[in-house]
């Protein structure tokens, strides 16, 4: 008999949605002055393309892929080394924080620090094919005691399509950011490039970072961040996250990994409104993704 703790309302803000109780306006809104340093990594991602994963690798590589370093510094999940910016608090934390400052963040790119767009700092932004992207959002409505579960598959698509839920449509998001790659020091990833081949997009990464690594410290950041090995290791499967935030019952951060499991949930009709929709809010986007294999 499970009863959420948490007020899960989302909160109209400038057009975006922000949660109740886990963001504050005001406080986001200052985030766009943050004074940036050169040295700042922000990881940016709509949720459930990747970000606890690109987390991983962007904390292995810091640590040349020494996993224990990590697991004794981050108490009770990787957030603990490398935090949501926009969550309450962690703005005035990332301001006299030590170098290099790494972050995450899930913001539209209207909200984020306008230094990035003057190319201080780096970006890696993380794209998923969005079919995927509402599968794993529906499941995480579940084990997120801050969003509200949704009655069932066909509910959580429609909100999705409306772009009701947090932050804002999965359209809006990845056409704002794409579009001001070339502003910023970006790399962008996609989900499906790291499944498919992921040494090489770790050597990217790496690259991107200024990181100098032995072979054996790669194939180290490699191992320690494929998801088999990610689903044992708490800290980045975030089970010690305390039960009042995710309902650890309901499901794991670790959950499918795979491409295409939408194909298991989406109806023939479903699928047919999502394609026309895509073709017509990507028709100027030059993104081609990976939506089975
Ligand atoms: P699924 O729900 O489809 O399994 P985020 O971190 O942005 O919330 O994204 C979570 C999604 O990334 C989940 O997708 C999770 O399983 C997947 N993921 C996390 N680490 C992964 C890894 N090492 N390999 C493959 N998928 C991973």
């Amino acid at each position: 008999n499970y009863v959420k703790t948490h007020d899960h309302d989302l909160v109209p803000h400038k057009g975006f949605k922000l949660i109740n109780g886990t963001h504050d306006p005001d406080d986001v809104d200052q985030i766009y002055n943050l004074e940036i340093r050169d040295s700042d990594v922000f990881v940016v991602t709509y949720p459930k393309s990747g970000t606890i994963w690109m987390q991983q690798i962007v904390l292995l590589l810091e640590a040349k892929g020494d996993l224990t370093a990590i697991s004794k510094l981050s108490k009770n999940s990787n957030a603990d080394l490398i935090p949501w910016i926009e969550v309450n608090g962690n703005r005035e934390t990332f301001i006299n924080a030590p170098s290099p400052r790494m972050r995450v963040s899930h913001l539209p790119f209207q909200f984020m620090p306008s230094a990035l767009s003057q190319k201080k700092g780096k970006v890696i932004y993380v794209a998923r094919n969005p079919k995927d992207v509402i599968v794993s959002y529906f499941y995480f409505h579940k084990l997120a005691n801050m969003l509200e579960t949704p009655k069932d598959f066909d509910d959580f698509f429609e909100k999705f399509m409306r772009g009701n839920v947090f932050g804002c449509s999965w359209f809006e998001h990845i056409k704002m950011w794409h579009s001001h790659q070339d502003d910023m020091n970006m790399l962008f990833i996609t989900y499906e490039e790291m499944i498919q081949d992921l040494h090489s997009v770790v050597e990217r990464i790496a690259l991107f970072l200024g990181k100098e690594l032995t072979d054996e410290q790669m194939a180290n950041v490699v191992k320690h961040s494929t998801f088999n090995n990610m689903k044992k290791i708490p800290q980045a499967n975030y089970e010690q996250v305390p039960g009042e935030l995710l309902s650890h019952h309901q499901g794991r951060f670790m959950r499918k990994g795979t491409i295409g499991d939408w194909k298991n949930h989406f109806t023939v009709a479903q699928n047919e409104m999502f394609d026309e929709v895509f073709h017509r809010e990507m028709a100027d986007i030059p993104l081609v993704f990976i939506w089975d294999i």
